[in-house]
């Protein structure tokens, strides 16, 4: 069905539905909405000689056409290149330049974790332009919109409201396809973010800096209504983007498969028992959804101590940058999470420290012995896949996992994101200096010393509770984003409980039959862009 068009009329209904878009669960409706502007996009990126991957593509690389393959070759990893879309996979080797059989990871150690269970990390960083998954999500959310008729990239401004990492995925993702983006992030967020971003932005305006930290999303929801009013932003905005979820079940959730089927090919009795994801959006945990269903994986979602919105309903600042804003987003499949799991920050700067200095790592293969290969891949873990990798221990012990239940977790970015924040907890705490001793205090209390604290196991109360914080949360009541967030939530609960369920998948419903539309429209663009 082709509705809407280009008439001032339109325009407007659209500029109206862009802020309904920020929170629509059920966003990608299986219609083409303007089908002048899908016309103007195909015929802007035949223009500009750019070839859109299909989420198959995204999932399989080895479905990518050879051709374009051997192209990338002479294309660096971080150029702002259209060639890199090509990249956007879990399937880049360690130089991020060639294609990988098995995705990145590392299994860490029973010396370092103090588990049996294997937990296995897998490496965001080996994705291009920004070094993190995030870059994945932001793809995923802008091309539905271009082949529905949604985005015009002639004239339409993706705004990507993030804590760091997505806004610089959509960035970059803007960028290469010759349209403008426009970054929202908190002012408090690392500088290593803020650097790249000065890069890539064609005007430094396109950097809104709103107050706060990692936790202060509310306030980024608040520009961006102010934002929408403008009809030629359009807000993608990932925290209810069903895209983010579908892109990380589709994608993600097929490359840690490959990975577990990797390991399982070196050990028949391996199960993947669980599955552990810090909350950002959300999205990265829907992974977790098509593991369950292929493995029975329990799903765990972490989120700070500092602000523990799903433990216990509360909020507070925290430096797990990137994960836990105060709110379930829409996209959270609660309804299918099995295990909070809270980490402090604390915890997660201080194992930044011991592992991206020369005391701590000294420390780690001398006196623990650990491989330094192991030591040197946390070079490509950041802070929330050290939280991430407390999270997946302390579900091994709550769990009392044994050898063969391996535990899969991810590192979105990399240690490379944080150096500044090292700089910063160094002065903070150790300001005679860092030595061997505090390296061992560190690895004693936020290793050795984990224990299965501030782990809920959900009931079905619980997940209710939980999912009832996505509609309405007492620190976001006067937003406007909220309130329309509050209508959409009723309406994602009526429907769902007409299914008989509470809640029982607010967004796994339809996802099959979405994906199959959805790849229908990328070939039916793709073969224009070529006539
Ligand atoms: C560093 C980092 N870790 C974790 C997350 C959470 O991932 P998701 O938004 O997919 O839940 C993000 C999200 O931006 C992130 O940037």
């Amino acid at each position: 069905m082709i509705s809407g068009g280009s008439s001032p009329e339109g325009r407007r209904h659209g500029a109206r539905s862009r802020i309904g878009h920020m929170t629509s669960p059920f966003l990608m409706r299986p219609e083409i909405i303007d089908g002048n502007r899908r016309r103007a996009a195909v015929e802007y990126l035949r223009t500009a000689d750019v070839v859109l991957p299909t989420f198959s593509e995204l999932a399989d690389p080895a479905l990518i056409p050879t051709a374009i393959g051997s192209s990338l070759g002479s294309v660096g990893p971080d150029e702002p290149n259209r060639k890199n879309l090509w990249r956007v996979h879990w399937f880049n080797d360690a130089d991020r330049r060639g294609r990988a059989p098995v995705p990145g990871h590392v299994v860490l150690p029973e010396a370092l974790t103090g588990v049996k269970s294997p937990i296995v990390v897998l490496l965001g960083r080996r994705f291009p332009m920004i070094g993190a998954h995030k870059v994945l999500a932001a793809y995923a959310c802008l091309v539905p919109r271009l082949v529905t008729g949604e985005f015009d990239p002639r004239q339409d401004r993706a705004v990507w409201p993030s804590t760091g990492n997505y806004c610089r995925g959509g960035i970059a993702i803007s960028r290469i396809l010759g349209c403008r983006g426009v970054a929202v992030l908190p002012t408090g967020m690392s500088r290593e973010r803020f650097d790249w971003l000065q890069e890539w932005v064609s005007d430094p305006a396109d950097i809104i800096r709103t107050p706060g930290t990692e936790s202060n999303v509310k306030e980024i929801y608040d520009k961006c209504a102010e934002l929408a009013d403008d009809q030629d932003n359009v807000i993608l905005n990932q925290f209810s983007e069903f895209a983010n979820y579908l892109i990380h079940y589709h994608c993600t959730g097929a490359a840690f498969d490959h990975v577990f089927s990797h390991l399982k090919g070196m050990n028949s009795d391996y199960r993947l028992a669980a599955f552990v994801s810090a909350t950002g959006s959300a999205g990265t945990i829907a992974a977790g959804d098509l593991l369950k269903s292929r493995h029975g994986t329990k799903i765990a979602a972490v989120e700070a101590i500092e602000c523990p919105t799903m433990l216990c309903n509360g909020y507070g600042e925290h430096n797990i940058q990137g994960i836990g804003d105060k709110h379930i987003p829409l996209i959270h499949n609660v309804m299918n999470t099995d295990l909070v799991v809270g980490v402090s920050d604390l915890a997660s700067d201080s194992l930044n420290l011991l592992f991206g200095g020369n005391v701590g790592r000294s420390y780690l293969v001398g006196r623990r012995k650990i491989d330094p290969d192991v030591v040197r891949t946390f070079d490509e873990i950041g802070i929330s896949g050290l939280a991430n990798i407390v999270a997946a221990i302390k579900v091994a012990r709550h769990l009392e996992f044994g050898a063969d239940d391996v535990i899969m977790t991810v590192a979105t970015d990399s240690a490379l994101l944080y150096a500044s924040e090292r700089q910063n907890f160094l002065a903070r705490r150790y300001r005679d200096g860092f030595d061997e001793v505090n390296a061992g205090e560190i690895f004693s209390r936020h290793l050795e010393g984990i224990v299965d604290d501030h782990v809920l196991e959900l009931t079905h109360v619980d997940r209710k509770r939980i999912f009832n914080l996505s509609a309405v949360h007492p620190a976001a009541s006067r937003c406007r984003f909220w309130q329309d967030a509050q209508s959409d939530c009723s309406s994602v609960q009526r429907e769902v409980e007409s299914h008989g369920k509470f809640a029982a998948c607010c967004v796994g419903l339809r996802h099959p039959q979405v994906l199959q539309r959805l790849a229908a429209w990328l070939a039916a663009f793709a073969s224009s862009q070529k006539q």
